[in-house]
């Protein structure tokens, strides 16, 4: 399924994939959490549908992850702790910014279409997380 990868490149690949996993559902976590101190029903469902984003990303990438190793993904991570919820909009819109960042890396990094299309839809995801991130922050 997955074509003529070196075996660096596949180990590499396969590492950042178990970390990807880890942050993703931390950050759903996270969201869960930091939605039931949003303030407004509107701001508790953009957080929430950002949680539901997060957590199907890490459900993606452990698919990915178990077809590419025949490993089972890492373990869930313990519950984050979630501060005050402007502070931890500001924290978030750093982290949704370093997480484009990241699925931009895997992306350009990987020749394989159907990983490709993936990296490309959680990056667009993460965007679309940090707008609404700065939406929340300025009203
Ligand atoms: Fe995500
Ligand atoms: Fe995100």
């Amino acid at each position: 399924m997955y074509p003529a990868m070196g075996c660096h490149e596949y180990h590499e690949l396969a590492t950042k994939i178990y970390e990807a996993i880890k942050m993703e559902h931390t950050d759903g976590m996270y969201y869960d959490q930091l939605a039931e101190k949003a303030p407004t029903d509107e701001a508790r469902q953009i957080i929430k549908n950002m949680a539901r984003d997060e957590h199907c990303h890490a459900h993606t990438l452990e698919m990915v992850y178990k077809e590419l190793t025949g490993m089972n993904p890492p373990p869930e991570p313990q519950p984050p702790q979630v501060g005050e919820y402007t502070e931890a909009l500001r924290q978030r819109l750093k982290a949704e910014t370093d997480a484009v960042e990241f699925y931009r890396e895997l992306y350009l990094a990987t020749h394989n279409y159907y990983l490709r299309d993936i990296f490309f839809r959680i990056m667009n995801d993460e965007i679309e997380h940090a707008l609404r991130l700065i939406y929340l922050l300025t009203f």
